[in-house]
């Protein structure tokens, strides 16, 4: 059974698994433009923390925790074993796959896909119109990849497996895989060596994917 506060709301055809925790004046299956009703699914053990919006047609895995103040909108996918801090905008139809890391601040553009085992530091915006002129193309950052805090990365752009972005970069152009790049815009300055991933394993990744054996796949 779900715990749902007495300040919550669940709205439409919601369906909350087996442990769920809404949090106080938290929204679910928010009314989106389309007016589905269709509410909002999130898996088992998951926890949706204080004064968060989720609108409805969102779908959402096991184990999933966000932080306070944050809004989903419709049409977002998140799998297993997600975390999306506090403060965190993700836009419409945002794909997001398992264990992935968003860290607090950050704006999640319409459409981004972010792979398993991403991990997207503090304030990290994912814009989608670069030019501002209407054309919304969405950005893809691949399995394992790791976006340092205060980036900004540009829209259509796509940033390879196990890339890092550093802090405060704005990325213009792809990024190759394995491959550090910082800097306004961001340009390589080196690649990224197995110890690192050997850390990042260890530390963040654990046993929940297996990004060396990607890493060594790419050489
Ligand atoms: C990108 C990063 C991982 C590189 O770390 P590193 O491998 O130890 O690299 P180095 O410090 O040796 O730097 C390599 C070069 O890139 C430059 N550089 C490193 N980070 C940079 C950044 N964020 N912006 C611009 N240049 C950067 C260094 O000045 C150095 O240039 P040089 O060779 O001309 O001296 C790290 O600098 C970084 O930005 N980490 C992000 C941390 C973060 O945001 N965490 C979020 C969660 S807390």
């Amino acid at each position: 059974m779900a715990e749902i506060k007495e300040t919550a709301k669940v709205y439409g055809n919601s369906r909350l698994g087996e442990g769920v925790r809404i949090m106080d004046y938290t929204i679910i299956g928010m009314e989106s433009r389309k007016r589905t009703g269709n509410g909002t699914a999130i898996g088992n053990g998951s926890t949706i923390r204080n004064h968060n919006c989720i609108y409805e047609d969102v779908e959402i895995g096991e184990g999933f925790q966000s932080g306070g103040l944050t809004q989903i909108r419709e049409g977002v996918k998140i799998g297993d074993f997600s975390k999306v801090g506090t403060l965190c905008v993700i836009e419409s139809n945002a794909m997001i796959g398992n264990h992935v890391n968003v860290q607090g601040h950050c704006n999640i553009g319409e459409g981004t896909v972010l792979e398993d085992g991403v991990f997207v530091g503090a304030m990290v915006t994912m814009v989608t119109d670069s030019k501002m002129d209407g054309n919304v193309k969405s950005c893809v950052v691949k399995a394992g990849a790791r976006i340092g805090s205060n980036s900004t990365i540009v829209g259509g752009v796509r940033i390879g497996e196990g890339a890092i972005v550093g802090a405060n970069s704005v990325v213009t152009n792809d990024i190759p895989a394995f491959t550090v790049a910082c800097g306004m815009p961001a340009r390589p300055v080196r690649k990224v060596t197995e110890s690192d991933v050997r850390e990042f394993q260890k530390n963040m990744l654990k046993d929940r994917m297996d990004l060396v054996s990607i890493f060594r796949k790419t050489r």
